[in-house]
């Protein structure tokens, strides 16, 4: 909040060539902070992300009266289990992090502590009802203001429930699994498409019992406590996406990105870039134990448009607002339905990617529940705006590499949300700006 001031100059680029690697994934940090609190023992965390978002998680778990040392390059927590956790002095600050609050809100509910959850002002006007109406199902007490953060939610004994979730929500599913695992009797959750599984994976590898039976997924209550976790956290696919789209804008325009996450709940973005034109080069390395990972290579190759349907962008999620960027380079309309949750991220994204291309000279029709970008487009250069979600910054970044002069990036620092280093790294891979 205010935090975020300065104005980015991206210039436009002659080639891209990148050949980097990506902070780590932001989902699996969040979970394994939180799931390591939950556990009894030490975790060992290696490769985390230093964003904002995931320091928030941090700090919260910290006044939770959990241990943790992040100051080395292998961040150590000593988890004692939730009914460990103590009543914390003050609110628990989620920051811009919905993921910290929906989360951290499943996991409280069980519990024997009370807490308040606040956020910034983007994070003030997020849904929460979502997360605290099926936990009131289980017997939570938490009280919202209409739907709305700041959240107080008392610890209480929590009954299992059969969920059927109305929207693909990958943060909701975890919070009632980590309710679930606190509670009485089994929990199921049914989503309507198929989202990111890192909960099941990092619940299972800690000793939980957790199954999938016809398309939903069933926790049983921790008869023992968690094992603590030892990861090594693979790169954020959600950041190298920045990198594998700003490849895709012109054929010879290369990024190959290394130890990348590649949990195929989050590769739908290579799946969408190769449907568009681009090469596309996916090779498996390294420990794939608990998530696999490794390395990706995308090569421009001439784009043509897409039209993405609701489950496609329930796994691309995140990624839609630079695959808008690429969208205005192919040939046709790129259509994307479906998409009402992306008016529920850290910014209205439909509406601040429709005004950032707009700007940059790209026409876009924007619906209720999707946009329309129309192809291929000369950009021009001007000023455009983060809206301080961290997202559209590093995306609008993407598309001044294409435009015909410098592109103004307002309230551009905001990308330390996930990726402190990001315009560092794009400058480096992008030759012969003017
Ligand atoms: C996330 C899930 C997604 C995504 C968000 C991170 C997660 O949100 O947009 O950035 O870590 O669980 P949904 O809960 O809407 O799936």
């Amino acid at each position: 909040m205010g935090a975020h001031v300065t104005v980015e100059v991206v210039s436009p680029a002659t080639r891209f060539r990148a050949q980097t690697r990506v902070p780590g994934d932001k989902s699996i940090a969040h979970r394994a902070l939180i799931l390591g609190a939950l556990a009894v023992g030490d975790t060992e965390l290696g490769g985390m992300p230093d964003g904002e978002d995931v320091r928030a998680t941090a700090e919260c778990l910290r006044k939770l009266g959990c241990e943790l040392d992040a100051s080395g390059p292998i961040w150590r927590l000593r988890g004692s289990g939730l009914q460990a956790w103590r009543s914390p002095d003050g609110a628990l600050d989620c920051k811009n992090s919905g993921t910290t609050m929906r989360i951290l809100t499943g996991a409280l509910a069980g519990g024997r502590v009370s807490g308040t959850l606040i956020g910034d002002a983007s994070l003030r006007r997020r849904p929460m009802e979502r997360v605290v109406e099926p936990l009131r199902r289980m017997g939570a007490r938490i009280t919202a203001t209409d739907g709305k953060p700041p959240l107080t939610i008392e610890g209480t004994p929590l009954s299992g429930f059969n969920h059927d979730l109305p929207r693909a929500s990958a943060q909701v599913k975890t919070a009632l699994l980590l309710a679930g695992l606190h509670a009485s009797g089994p929990t199921t959750v049914r989503e309507p498409y198929p989202t990111r599984d890192h909960t099941e994976r990092l619940l299972t590898a800690m000793g939980a019992r957790v199954t999938r039976a016809d398309g939903a997924i069933r926790i049983d209550p921790a008869g023992e406590p968690l094992r603590p976790l030892h990861l090594s956290v693979p790169g954020d696919l959600s950041s190298a996406a920045f990198f594998f789209a700003a490849a895709a804008l012109r054929p010879g325009w290369t990024a190959t990105v290394s130890g990348l996450g590649l949990n195929p709940s989050r590769t739908a973005v290579l799946d969408i870039l190769r449907e568009m034109g681009a090469e596309v080069e996916v090779r498996l390395e390294g420990d794939a134990s608990i998530e696999p990972r490794g390395r990706v290579t995308v090569q421009g190759n001439g784009l043509r448009a897409v039209t993405l349907d609701p489950a496609q962008v329930a796994k691309a999620i995140d990624e839609i607002p630079v695959l808008l960027v690429v969208a205005s380079q192919a040939e046709g309309v790129t259509r994307v339905a479906g998409a009402s949750e992306l008016r529920l991220k850290e910014s209205d994204r439909l509406a601040t990617m429709s005004e950032g291309l707009r700007r940059l000279g790209v026409p876009v029709e924007e619906t209720g529940d999707g946009i329309a970008v129309t192809g291929p487009t000369a950009l021009q250069q001007g000023r455009v705006g983060s809206a301080g979600d961290h997202r559209v910054a590093m995306a609008l970044a993407v598309a001044a590499l294409v435009a015909d002069g410098p592109v103004s990036i307002d309230d551009a620092t905001v990308a330390s949300i996930s990726y402190p280093a990001f315009y560092q790294d794009l400058g480096a891979a992008a030759l012969g700006g003017s």
